[in-house]
């Protein structure tokens, strides 16, 4: 993976409401075979994937962000609650990959949800949303690591957690 380019530090990312419009593109960016193989998570069809986005967006105890790269619409992140534990994740268009950009939008959405403290499943050979997730403050954690289930796939899972410290501030 390349380093960043100076264009990753003067480009502008934002997040905003999903509107339906973006919903073709992020169904195109949740179906590319090396993003499944890296997050360790399936292609929906379109039907079950309009499904899903209806269900998630119904409901206002979810996050979900548009992530937008000089206005165009480059992945989606998002955070929501399971198990009593309040998640987060993040999915980019392969050709925005390796611009500092799920970096600077998870940044962003950490400022969205205050909520901590904040956890993340990963994939344990997703070495770019682990640098993500690190870059970000967020650390393992062996306990939550420890306590999932042995996988049905094959694939390793970690957990990442981020704050609060003892002094109740998040870092
Ligand atoms: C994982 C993903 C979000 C990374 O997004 P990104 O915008 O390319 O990440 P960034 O550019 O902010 O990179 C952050 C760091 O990770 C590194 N990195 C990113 N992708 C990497 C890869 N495939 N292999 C190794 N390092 C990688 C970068 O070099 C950077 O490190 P550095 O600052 O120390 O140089 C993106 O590849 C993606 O959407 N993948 C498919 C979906 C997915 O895996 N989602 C996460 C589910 S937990």
């Amino acid at each position: 993976m390349p380093g960043h380019t100076s264009e990753s530090l003067t480009s502008d990312i934002r997040l905003r409401e999903v509107t339906d419009d973006d919903l073709p593109i992020l169904f195109e960016h949740q179906r590319d075979p090396e993003a499944n193989q890296m997050a360790a998570f399936p292609a929906r069809d379109r039907d079950a994937f309009m499904a899903h986005w209806a269900k998630i967006r119904g409901d206002v105890a979810l996050t979900t962000r548009t992530i937008l790269l000089d206005g165009q619409v480059v992945g989606n992140i998002g955070s929501w609650e399971h198990d009593g534990k309040r998640l987060v994740s993040y999915w980019l268009g392969k050709s925005y990959w390796g611009r500092g950009v799920a970096t600077r939008a998870l940044s962003a959405l950490l400022g969205v949800v205050k909520a901590r403290p904040l956890y993340a499943h990963v994939a344990k050979h997703n070495i770019g949303s682990i640098r993500v997730l690190e870059k970000c403050g967020f650390t393992m954690c062996l306990e939550e690591t420890e306590s999932l289930d042995p996988p049905s796939d094959g694939v390793e899972e970690l957990v990442f957690k981020l704050g609060p410290t003892e002094d109740g501030e998040a870092h």
